[in-house]
């Protein structure tokens, strides 16, 4: 049986101005996977993601999730659906405790969905509840990106889109989180996360796709891509 396709971008073109930046992108996500996306400064990954929740400009091409087109739908629409984003640096509210924060995740659902899904995200991550009380700016640079993971997995999406979780993490932070991103997965939560860390994004990933210039550059398994030469000398240190 063919693997179920949570997924399916059809020659997308997106972007903010006049101009696509990304462009001819197609791609399609297996359910349960994780995806990673690499590439330079610029290449147009957040881009990309900021385009599957449906925060840029829709120049063409179709978004397909769960089989329904969503390229017309608000941001607020596809995370009903199912599609949960986690931005481009801290995005957290820094001068509200943990608990707030995680409160303010819930704003999609009603009264009792959001009850429960503040004690299933203190019952995933028990770090959450020891410091429900603490200012969330007070936490360390991974304990923050998990909260803004939680902050979005309250919702219960299907498919989890992550832009560079890693980013300015020292290396325990950065074990942590890409653990934190593994057994996400594991639950059945579809992942595709941008990350400047590609030995680590590889080590947990399915598959991978290198973006260059707006454009898929490379697709292939994340095992394959990181033995091809092009790769390693671009993005792996030779
Ligand atoms: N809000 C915006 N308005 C206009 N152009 C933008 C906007 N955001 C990004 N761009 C342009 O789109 C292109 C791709 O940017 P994007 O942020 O998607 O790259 P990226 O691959 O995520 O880079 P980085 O690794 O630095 O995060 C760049 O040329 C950038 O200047
Ligand atoms: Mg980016």
């Amino acid at each position: 049986m063919a693997e179920a396709v949570i997924l399916e971008l059809d020659n997308v073109a997106t972007g903010y101005l006049d101009e696509p930046v990304v462009r001819d992108f197609s791609l399609t996500i297996p359910q349960g996977s994780i995806t990673t996306l690499i590439g330079a400064n610029g290449a147009g990954k957040s881009t990309l993601l900021r385009a599957i929740y449906g925060l840029n400009r829709h120049f063409g091409g179709t978004i397909r999730f769960d089989s329904e087109e969503i390229q017309d739908l608000k941001p607020d629409q596809r995370l009903a659906r199912g599609i949960g984003f986690v931005p481009q640096g801290r995005c957290n509210f820094p001068l509200m405790s943990v608990g707030e924060n995680l409160e303010l995740g819930t704003y999609i659902l009603d009264r009792a969905e959001a009850d429960s899904a503040v004690e299933r995200m203190l019952d995933l991550f028990p770090m959450l509840r020891e410091r429900w009380s603490i200012l969330a700016g007070n936490l360390s640079g991974g304990e923050q990106q998990i909260l803004e993971m939680a902050m979005v997995l309250e919702a219960e999406p299907q498919l989890l889109l992550l832009d560079e979780p890693s980013l300015g993490l020292s290396p325990g932070n950065l074990r942590q989180v890409f653990e934190t991103v593994s057994e996400i997965n594991g639950r059945g939560v579809t992942v595709m996360v941008v990350e400047q860390n590609v030995h680590g994004a590889l080590q947990i990933s399915d598959t991978a796709v290198v973006m260059e210039l707006g454009r898929k550059f490379v697709e292939g398994p994340a095992a394959e891509i990181r033995e091809d030469p092009r790769i390693r000398q671009a993005y792996l240190g030779g």
